[in-house]
């Protein structure tokens, strides 16, 4: 397979991602004016007519969250920018900031460099000093893709750093590219073969396929029988997944889950799967900051709880993904309706969120721990700057909520 190949399959998808985006606007703005109805017909609960609404009309979750990462040449290196610093030549032996808490679930973390669009520049050094950053929020991590070595170089970092932490890797598959599915499969494969499964707490087979999959064919019921269709492929890979794991002899039992967006979740995906991952923003249902940690909590237990819990095999949903963007790279773009991208806004979503939902046992990885440049670079507007760390790993100007979990 060559580069281009690759490339133009990276392009194709941001494409995609693209359309799913305006679909979702339009979807939003149809939302919007049955909402507007409902308030007229009836009259009266205003405030829960239009959390519903919002709840089942917006898809929580546009954002182009794949298997990547940015381009850095400095962002390897375990001395430039940052609060945290090996010691000497033992990645064991780091600096811990004393600003940083373990009060998160967990985080959703990309490598920077790790898109192959991007060239693979991804190091095992820049991982490392993540990790170290990371292990001081968290004790759980969840990749989107498979690519660029980057779970082997997460697992190496995590033995040379000797951290708690365990990580739920992952397949990003596109509907058109089984090769692609499939260069995946085997690097999580070899990447187990050679650091066992101490620290792989499950493989996430797809992310935001269904999104992607309904919005290619036109369609947005994820149980329909378009979606079904979809979810034939994802299931597919799904199995192959699983059976590629039963051939190996593990000393535990990897769980084996699928991500998606908020509203994109198909029945029969999540009946073949041990958990699903639903990604959950307040910021593209236009809330205000401070009603941000409320909706993410009731949307979620809507639309992904509850439906899931009457399942017969009853998969566990964790969100995928939640967070506040800090700034915009365009003024137009700087806010969503009442939303609002700043840091002070962040740090009320971190303050009314992150230890509510410890309280409330949600399993959660916020939105996230680096800015991501490649969005920036690719997307524009707030895509790339959802980051507790700036792109150089320095924290910005936030208070870690402290609750250690
Ligand atoms: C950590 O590194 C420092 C600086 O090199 C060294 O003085 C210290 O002994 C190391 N600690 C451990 C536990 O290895
Ligand atoms: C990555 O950065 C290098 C050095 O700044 C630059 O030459 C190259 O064009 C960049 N690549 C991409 C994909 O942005
Ligand atoms: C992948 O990363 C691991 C850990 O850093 C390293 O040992 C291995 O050589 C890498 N493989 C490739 C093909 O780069
Ligand atoms: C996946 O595996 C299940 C259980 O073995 C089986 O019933 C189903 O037909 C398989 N689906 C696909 C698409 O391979
Ligand atoms: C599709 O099924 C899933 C899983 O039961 C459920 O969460 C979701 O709400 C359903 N979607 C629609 C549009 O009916
Ligand atoms: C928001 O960002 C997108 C993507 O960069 C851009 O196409 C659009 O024009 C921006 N919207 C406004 C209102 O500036
Ligand atoms: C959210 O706000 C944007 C503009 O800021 C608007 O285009 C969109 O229709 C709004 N969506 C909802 C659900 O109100």
């Amino acid at each position: 397979m060559s580069d281009t190949h690759y490339q133009s399959l990276g392009m194709s998808n941001a494409l995609e991602k693209q359309r799913a985006r305006s679909k979702r606007s339009k979807l939003i703005v149809i939302g919007a004016v049955v909402g507007l109805i409902v308030l007229i017909a009836i009259g009266v609960v205003v405030g829960v007519v239009v959390t519903k609404n919002n709840s089942s009309n917006n898809a929580g979750g546009t954002k182009s969250s794949s298997s990547a990462g940015g381009n850095s040449t400095s962002g390897g290196s375990s001395t430039s920018g940052g609060t945290s610093t090996t010691k000497g030549n033992d990645p064991s032996n780091f600096t811990k900031d004393p600003n940083l808490h373990k009060s998160f679930y967990g985080m959703a973390y990309t490598p920077e460099g790790a898109l192959v669009e991007f060239g693979c520049t991804n190091t095992l050094a820049g991982v490392i000093k993540d990790i170290q950053l990371l292990s001081q929020l968290t004790t759980r991590i969840r990749l989107y893709g498979a690519d660029c070595n980057q779970t082997a170089q997460v697992l190496e970092a995590i033995k040379q750093t000797k951290v708690d932490m365990e990580v739920f890797v992952g397949n990003y598959v596109v509907p058109s590219d089984t090769p692609g599915y499939q260069r995946q499969r085997d690097a999580i494969h070899d990447a187990i073969a050679t650091y066992g499964t101490d620290h792989v707490a499950g493989i996430t087979v797809g992310n935001e396929f269904m999104l992607n999959y309904l919005t290619d064919h036109g369609s947005q019921d994820p149980n329909s029988s378009v979606g079904n269709e979809g979810a034939a492929i994802l299931i597919a890979d799904i199995n192959d997944t699983k059976s590629g794991l039963s051939s190996m002899k593990l000393s535990k039992t990897v769980a084996i889950g699928n991500s998606d967006a908020g509203s994109y979740f198909n029945n029969q995906v999540l009946s073949a799967v041990d958990y699903g991952m639903s990604n959950v923003h307040a910021w593209f249902a236009n809330t205000t900051a401070e009603a941000a940690a409320a909706w993410v909590m009731t949307f979620f237990d809507e639309t992904n709880v509850q439906p899931a819990s009457l399942l017969p095999n009853k998969p566990k949903m964790y969100i995928a993904e939640t967070g506040w963007p800090t700034k915009s790279s365009d003024a137009g773009n700087a806010s969503n309706g009442a939303a609002t991208a700043s840091i002070k806004n962040l740090q009320t979503f971190l303050d009314t969120f992150v230890c509510q939902a410890n309280k409330a046992n949600i399993g959660y990885f916020f939105f996230e721990g680096f800015d991501e440049e490649w969005k920036d670079i690719k997307f524009g507007g707030v895509e790339g700057w959802w980051g507790l760390f700036n792109k150089d790993r320095t924290l910005k100007d936030l208070k870690i909520p402290n609750c250690p979990l």
